[in-house]
């Protein structure tokens, strides 16, 4: 466990608004788009940002990828709108993935969306604008270790000799001054999203600090740490790719998470989860204290796939009903197994019940219900009448009838005045 160097009240000033949110947009977005998992007509397996390590496409044949990169359907507005009615509410997108490509203006390379392509436009700019306007909170993703395009970055082997490289010369005259100008050209930075790992301790407290020296209310990532149990020098937890934990975790934490299997756009990746799906791996999520970051993966043409805006737009009508249990809920108050049909979240006097299965007999029996239950209905309908429920001690029989109001989750609030319980 690395050693935590920050004031405990700092922490918690830059993560409240962030422990309220609940679920983000993570948006992976770069020249990877164009091959879309396909490079010389061969299907490339694995996530599709990934192609240029996983094909060994030599750094000049990857660059010439910049020239045909020409979203013009890109309109940040737009994405920023499917976001928001996902009811999301932080995005955080790729500035500097693995391949080095930076799709941000930069004074460090001319390998940049603005200076290599047709494009000539900075689309982090109008993101963080765009953002603003919405009133949603804004990240970017860097990629502090790997980097295939950079002679002194690390992962590519096949372009550049690793005894050569000098990594230290790479933070400090590359990945420093860019950080520098994220951290004040696009206005408020929510988070540095991180990802696997910092080297050592030093360089992840060194980064940490260096990013606060622009702007001290960045979160930032748990993949700064150098290992993925080293929790304590990012803000947060970050778990695996699609991790979620058997249990609560008593820390803040993070599921990135995919809507099919890649986080790069594939063109031939259908896999895609549904609505429902995504709803109940967010209840899960969020019953165990966690908050969701959920991909999308736009197109080199700089469109989010449809099927993606489709299954988010149903995740965002389900949140606009019941919203409730999810922003600023506490992790559940029970411990549930995995096999349960409901899951619990919490806020002060009340007990929110997601019922993720119905009962056959329209009847739900809840135990370690610790207060005295005042009330018990429907979240997404309250002109429905109060819910008949019967109580011994900490035992609930809740009569919910014979059919549900929603497909996935409905979610039945438990109230009571009791202080001190959920
Ligand atoms: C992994 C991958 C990366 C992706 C990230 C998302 O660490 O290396 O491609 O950006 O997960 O969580």
């Amino acid at each position: 466990m690395a050693e935590i160097s920050i004031s405990k009240e700092e922490r918690e000033r830059r993560i409240a608004w962030w422990r309220e949110a609940k679920f983000g947009m993570f948006i992976h977005w770069g020249l990877y788009a164009i091959p879309a998992g396909m490079w010389k007509g061969k299907l490339i397996p694995g996530i599709g940002e990934w192609i240029q390590f996983r094909a060994r496409i030599p750094v000049k044949e990857y660059e010439k990828l910049a020239k045909h990169f020409n979203p013009v359907k890109f309109n940040a507005e737009e994405w920023v709108k499917v976001a928001k009615d996902a009811g999301m509410k932080y995005i955080v997108i790729t500035a500097k993935h693995h391949d080095g490509f930076c799709m941000f203006h930069t004074e460090l390379t001319d390998y940049n969306i603005v200076d290599a392509t047709p494009f000539k436009r900075d689309p982090m700019k109008e993101l963080a604008e765009a953002c603003r306007k919405e009133g949603l909170k804004f990240g970017f993703y860097y990629s502090q270790l790997l980097d295939w395009h950079h002679p002194d970055g690390a992962g590519n082997d096949w372009d550049y000799d690793p005894n050569k490289k000098n990594f230290t010369r790479y933070l400090e005259e590359y990945v420093k001054p860019q950080l520098r100008e994220l951290l004040t050209n696009y206005g408020p930075i929510a988070i540095v999203w991180f990802d696997i790992y910092s080297p050592t301790p030093e360089i992840a407290r060194d980064l940490r600090a260096w990013v606060h020296k622009f702007q001290p209310d960045t979160i930032v990532s748990g993949r700064i740490d150098p290992g993925r149990w080293d929790r304590g020098i990012g803000d947060y937890v970050e778990l695996g790719d699609n991790e979620i934990p058997e249990k609560r975790i008593e820390e803040d934490w993070e599921t990135p998470g995919t809507i099919n299997d890649t986080w790069g756009f594939k063109s031939y990746d259908h896999n895609w989860k549904s609505s429902g799906v995504i709803i109940q791996k967010m209840v899960d999520i969020v019953s165990k204290g966690g908050n969701y970051l959920l991909n999308v993966g736009p197109t080199a043409e700089g469109v989010i796939p449809e099927p993606s805006v489709r299954i988010l737009r149903e995740v965002g009508a389900w949140l606009k009903k019941n919203g409730e249990s999810i922003y600023g809920a506490r992790a559940s108050p029970i411990d549930t197994r995995p096999e349960d049909p409901y899951k619990f979240t919490a806020k002060p006097g009340k007990l929110y019940v997601h019922v993720l299965a119905w009962p056959w007999n329209g009847e739900l029996r809840l135990t370690g219900i610790k207060s005295e239950v005042d009330k018990a209905y429907f979240l997404a309908d309250q002109t429905r009448e109060a819910l008949k429920f019967k109580q011994e001690n900490e035992e609930v029989e809740l009569h919910l009838g014979e059919k549900p109001l929603d497909p996935v989750d409905n979610v039945i609030v438990l109230e009571m005045s009791n202080e001190g319980w959920p």
